[in-house]
This record gives structure tokens, sequence and C-alpha cells, in this order.
């Protein structure tokens, strides 16, 4: 399971050695970018198996072709909600592990003078609210961007159990969902240092969504 950090109680940080070895090549420089994207998928669906064991599940009866019996199965649905465009890097990887989930998105980019969040598509499912949601960002830096997106999913949508998976996150992102969302857990594979000057995150991995997407 993730660390539970003491400085950010909102904050879990898996440190399993196979996805920090992933992680580690992710950062480095000369990881081209269909490798990238293949890393980052891989790490997301390692995360995802490991979070969700505190889905609520509910007993069922079936038939085996023996005999009947029963189960248990995810009591509600699931949805994922991708920030775009970095957020699609890791949404494969978490379907690869749960295929019956939902993918709802949220459209919002970093204005690069100013920092703040641009909202410009938001596309849900309408009972979004009876399940877990799943807001997915490899990148929490100012989180003027998460913050926004789980504005929309609590407030707009008024779903009450969302939870948030990032790659990478920086303390002032941390401190600033603390803020705005202080009941909302994230998931990391990393708690970096700090932002630069230009808001990206030290040591980070540059600019994951062009990082995804080869278009640096
Ligand atoms: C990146 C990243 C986050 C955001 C984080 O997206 O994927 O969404 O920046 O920064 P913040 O915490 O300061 O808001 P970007 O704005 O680069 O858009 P893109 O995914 O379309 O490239
Ligand atoms: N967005 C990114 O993609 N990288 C950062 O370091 C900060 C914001």
């Amino acid at each position: 399971m993730p660390n539970h950090r003491k400085e950010h109680p909102n904050l879990w940080v898996f440190e399993h050695p196979v996805i920090q070895d992933k992680l580690t090549q992710i950062r480095d420089c000369k990881t081209e970018y269909a490798q990238f994207r293949r890393l980052l998928n891989e790490i997301a669906g390692l995360m995802f198996f490991q979070l969700s064991r505190n889905f609520t599940t509910e007993e069922v009866s079936i038939k085996t072709p023996i005999e009947e019996t029963t189960g248990r199965r995810l009591s509600s649905p699931v949805t994922l909600v991708p920030i775009l465009r970095a957020g699609i890097g890791m949404t494969d990887g978490i379907q690869a592990v749960i295929p019956e989930a939902r993918v709802g998105h949220i459209g919002v980019y970093r204005d690069e003078e100013t920092k703040e969040p641009v909202p410009y598509y938001s596309k849900l499912p309408s009972d979004i609210a009876d399940g877990p949601v799943l807001l997915i960002d490899p990148m929490l830096a100012t989180g003027g961007s998460a913050s926004h997106a789980a504005t929309i999913l609590r407030d707009e949508h008024m779903c009450q159990d969302v939870q948030m998976v990032c790659l990478v996150v920086a303390p002032e992102g941390v401190a600033r969902m603390r803020k705005d969302h202080p009941d909302l857990t994230i998931y990391t594979a990393a708690l970096d240092r700090c932002l630069n000057e230009n808001g990206y995150i030290l040591p980070g991995l540059g600019d994951a969504g062009d990082r995804i997407f080869g278009t640096l």
C-alpha cells in the first residue's frame, strides 16, 4: 500500500520498487515518447490496483457450470476522469485493470503566463455521482487545474467520492488541494521538491502532455 505523508494528510505516496523503477525511467530526458506513454500507463494500472482496495462490494448469487454460489461485485459504477490532455496518458493503463469503468473528460489547460487554469471542455456521465470518481492527471503543480476539475465534480455534479491519481506532485499543489478540497485524497508516485519560476515541478519530468504526445 502507499505511504501516508504526515506533513500532507491528504497525500499517499506509492513507494513500491517497481513503480519507482518505472518513474525513474519516465523522468529521464532520454526516454522517448512511446516508451514514456507505455511506462506511464503501466504505473497507472499498478497504482489503481492498489488504491481500489477501498472500493465497496456487494454479495451476488451466480451459477457456475456446476452449481449455485455467491460472489462479490463492485457495488457502484466507477468513473475515470482524465484532465485533458495529459490525464489521457494514464487512462488506458487503468482501463486495462477495470475495462468497465466509464470515462468522463474535463479539459483544462494552464495559461503559460498567469498559471491560472483555463477550462475548455467537460463531458461526464449523468449518473457520475452514483459511484467512486477517479480524477486523473500525472502532474499536480500549482494545483489550479486539479482544484478547478474537482470543483466541477463536487459542486456541479455532486460527486461525494472523488479521489485523485497523479504521477508527480509538488508541495504547492498538494497544499492548494488541501485548502480547496480538504477531504480529497491524492495518490502519487512522488512528492517532488518545489516549483520553479515557470511553475514547473522540480525535479519533475518536464511537460507531461508534450512528452506523452510527442509535441515537444
Ligand atoms: C499540465 C498538467 C496539469 C497541469 C498542472 O497540463 O497535465 O493539468 O499542467 O499544472 P497546475 O497544477 O499548475 O494547474 P497543461 O496545462 O500543460 O495542459 P496539457 O495537458 O494540455 O499539455
Ligand atoms: N505541467 C507539467 O506538465 N509539468 C510540470 O512540471 C508542471 C505542470
